[in-house]
């Protein structure tokens, strides 16, 4: 392991891919590397530009970099909408969030759109109230803020490893139960955004999902071990909410210590890639009432299975809201744009 920043010729599992290309007598197209952000996760990726058409070999050296790192950057590429929207497809399919409108144009794009200072600024893994949650995210930033506005990143296998084995043994015993109800990521700046809580009670939790899933699961494709953690997390199931929340809590500063997480400063153009099945993030809400945009696309997961071979479920599948109902959809979206 090289301390981070340093650059590291890649890994030398991927060489075969480019290895006849080095015994063509034509010019070979530049090699990627890889700079490291950080000892437990994070990197980023040099010399690919990033578009649609990308060669199968890029594709795999950045799905692979991903896996391993977790967490993968390019700097100030120039990609567009439907250019994501067609790199995206390139790792997997493509699935919209199901509740919230794919940007305009756009057949499956989440937009991040903050006005008045608000960002998704609690610890979450994207859309983990689906027992089929996606397994990974591509973000590009659009317009980032003019200070702050970071989003950090949490390795969630390495905090499962960095566990005392008496706590592994418990946490490969606990479910919990997740929801896109009461989802609390307004908890800093609520009392004085009225107009967010209006739009997550009518908008985003206006059907509801629920689903119980292993706070260990088994990664599909690595066979690692993570935690599902973050705050689409309602309690965990047999547990009354204090010790369900003691119980979070603790795994939560566990997962999310420094020396796990990695922090991004956006610059326009940039991309982020994430294994959804093994990480946290959140967003920094330190841009005062600055703008700040950012596109997602998300790619189609499988159930988590737990440490002894049993599937997440779903409890709620695409209900109607009866409980936080105040507006339609619809009232919302007009009076909002009046
Ligand atoms: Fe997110």
């Amino acid at each position: 392991m090289l301390p981070g920043g340093e650059q590291l010729t890649f890994d030398i599992r991927y060489l075969w891919g480019f290895a006849l290309m080095s015994l063509s007598p034509l010019a070979a197209p530049a090699q990627p590397t890889l700079t490291r952000l950080g000892g437990n996760i994070g990197a980023e990726i040099h010399g690919i530009t990033l578009s649609p058409d990308l060669p199968e070999q890029d594709i795999d050296f950045i799905y692979k970099a991903m896996l391993e790192y977790k967490v993968v950057f390019f700097r100030r590429q120039t990609l567009d909408s439907a250019q994501q929207e067609q790199l995206g497809a390139r790792f997997g399919t493509l699935v919209s969030h199901p509740t919230v409108a794919s940007a305009k144009g756009t057949n499956h794009i989440f937009e991040l759109k903050a006005r008045k200072g608000r960002a998704a600024n609690t610890w979450h893994a994207d859309m983990t109230f689906m027992a089929s949650y996606p397994k990974a995210s591509i973000l590009r930033c659009i317009q980032p803020a003019p200070y702050g506005g970071a989003t950090l990143w949490a390795n969630t296998v390495a905090a499962y490893q960095a566990l005392p084995k008496p706590l592994q043994e418990l946490a490969d015993r606990l479910w919990a139960i997740h929801t896109n109800d009461d989802y609390d990521h307004t908890d800093l700046i609520a009392e004085r955004d009225w107009e967010f809580v209006q739009w997550s009670a009518n908008v985003f939790a206006a059907r509801i999902f629920e689903t119980r899933h292993p706070l260990v699961r088994v990664h599909p494709e690595t066979g690692e071990k993570s935690l599902i953690l973050g705050n689409f997390i309602k309690r965990l199931a047999d547990f009354n909410l204090p010790d369900s929340r003691t119980l979070l809590e603790l795994f939560l500063s566990h997962a999310t210590r420094p020396e796990n997480t990695l922090t991004w400063h956006w610059q326009a153009g940039d991309i982020a890639m994430w294994d959804n099945r093994a990480t946290l993030h959140r967003a920094v809400a330190d841009f005062g009432d600055f703008p700040r945009l950012l596109q997602r696309v998300t790619l189609v997961g499988d159930a988590p299975v737990s440490t002894d071979g049993r599937a997440s479920e779903q409890i709620v599948n695409d209900q109607p809201n009866p409980r936080v109902l105040l507006e339609t959809p619809h009232q919302w979206a007009e009076r909002a744009q009046a």
